[in-house]
């Protein structure tokens, strides 16, 4: 059996290839069960975020593991294999328990460091437990990852900082609003007409930062009102009007910096619907949706500067020099935790051997036993025949203890295979 994964993440491939593999938490079920209907996976578990889709099973035989997912990619983003194949990275067994490691800890993130991906690793074992498409192996790897990421944050300084895809997503609007002013700064977002659409988690990170920021008052749009008027009554000190997403064309009309963070499917703002508006001013659009909210050719508008999640590349770089030293810090605390899961994995692989060396005794015992006790004939009373197997018993056991121990320690893989082959060779075991 292996552990691997296969996946992409925003190191490798472009948002527009991203987004046709995103697999919202409403088809996570079936995306599951297609996978571990193929007789290769065993176990299966996927982490589909912003910035990647990872798939990570425990497969027969690694390469046609990694056939039978990337098929799956295949299919479920209508992308052809050439297609897909450059954007696709694969690791397995200790590469995949590591890469997994940096993931939940936030070293592989785009800003380095940030804590929603914690949140979705825990999301990603939760689907995997309810749609039963974990077993013992794939549980305790995800619960490892947990426990390194609450690590990091809480043992590192990696932890502090409050970066996320919003910051980032705030940050870019400071920076492009002090470029256009000739200048290579963050700038405050005091006097900008901001608005914000959806009212999710990525909204709230985004009305943090921009209170923190200087914004003097946001309009959240939301299909919901509810919900943005519910968001909106934790920020007592920013002033926020809600309005129905309806309302959007208004306030595209109106506003100068507007950022987009909606689960919708397909883009809400595009060309077309930015055309027939009457600007006066410029809009600065940035969009943190993955699918992206907006259309790629709202670009081509005049008066219309629009960024996407990839954009943020631009000020991840400024800040990476500081968060890159306190990574460091947490690599060594990773290392930890993966070597405890591979330590784990690797003594299961001496169960099979244990388990045959144990019956092959228990067949001799017991047949060793019942040619002495019919020699004994009727004489030996029960009381007698209990300790003669007991001892006998007591032997086996006292004699498989050290074997038996030696072969579950902690030991290079390489060690723990060869003792297992000596033993098997030596008692004639085949536990394959
Ligand atoms: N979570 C992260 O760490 C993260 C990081 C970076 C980027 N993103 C991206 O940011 C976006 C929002 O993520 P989130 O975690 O904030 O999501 P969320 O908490 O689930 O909130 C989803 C928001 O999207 C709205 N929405 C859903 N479907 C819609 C539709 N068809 N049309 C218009 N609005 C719709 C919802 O409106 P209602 O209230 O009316 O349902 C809600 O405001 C996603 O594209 C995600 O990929 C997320």
């Amino acid at each position: 059996m292996h552990i691997s994964v296969v996946g992409l993440s925003h190191r490798t491939a472009p948002v527009e290839i991203r987004e046709r593999l995103s697999i919202p938490e409403q088809t996570m079920e079936t995306s599951l069960q297609s996978l571990r209907g193929n007789e290769q996976v065993l176990e299966a578990s996927i982490l589909s975020t912003c910035n990647r889709l990872e798939i990570y099973t425990l497969v027969r035989n690694p390469d046609l593991g990694v056939s039978a997912v990337s098929d799956f990619l295949s299919s479920h983003s209508g992308l052809e294999t050439g297609e897909l194949t450059p954007h696709l990275f694969s690791y397995h067994h200790e590469d995949a328990v590591d890469h997994l490691m940096r993931v939940a800890a936030g070293l592989d993130s785009l800003v380095l460091g940030e804590g929603q991906i914690l949140s979705q690793v825990k999301k990603m074992m939760r689907l995997g437990q309810e749609h039963k498409s974990l077993g013992p192996i794939l549980n305790r790897l995800l619960t490892q990852a947990v426990t390194t990421g609450k690590r990091v944050r809480s043992e590192t300084n990696l932890g502090t900082g409050a970066v996320s895809i919003s910051s980032a997503a705030v940050e870019l609007a400071q920076l492009k609003l002090g470029q256009s002013r000739g200048l290579d700064q963050l700038v405050t977002l005091e006097s900008e007409q901001i608005a914000v659409v959806g009212a999710g988690r990525m909204s709230r990170l985004l009305l943090q930062h921009l209170q923190a920021k200087g914004a003097s008052g946001v309009v959240l749009l939301n299909r919901t009102v509810e919900r943005a008027e519910q968001l909106s009554a934790d920020f007592p000190d920013l002033p926020v009007q809600c309005r129905p997403l309806s309302d959007l064309d208004q306030y595209l009309s109106t506003c100068s910096l507007m950022f987009t963070s909606t689960a919708a499917d397909e883009p809400i703002i595009d060309a077309a619907r930015l055309a027939p508006l009457n600007r006066r001013s410029k809009l600065r659009l940035i969009d943190i949706g993955v699918p992206r909210n907006i259309a790629a050719d709202a670009a081509d508008m005049d008066g219309v500067e629009s960024h996407d999640v990839d954009d943020l590349q631009e000020v991840v770089a400024r800040n990476q020099e500081a968060r890159q030293a306190m990574a460091r810090e947490a690599e060594q605390l990773l290392q930890q935790e993966a070597q405890q899961f591979l330590e784990w994995w690797d003594s299961l692989e001496a169960v099979p051997t244990i388990n045959q060396l144990r019956s092959s005794m228990e067949s001799i015992r017991t047949e060793e036993l019942q040619k002495a006790l019919s020699r004994m004939g009727p004489d030996f009373s029960a009381r007698e025949r209990k300790v003669v197997e007991a001892l006998s018993k007591g032997i086996i056991n006292k004699i498989l203890h050290t074997p038996v121990t030696q072969l579950r320690a902690p030991q290079t893989r390489q060690d723990r295979q060869q003792a297992l082959r000596i033993v098997e060779r030596l008692f004639d075991l085949d536990p394959s």
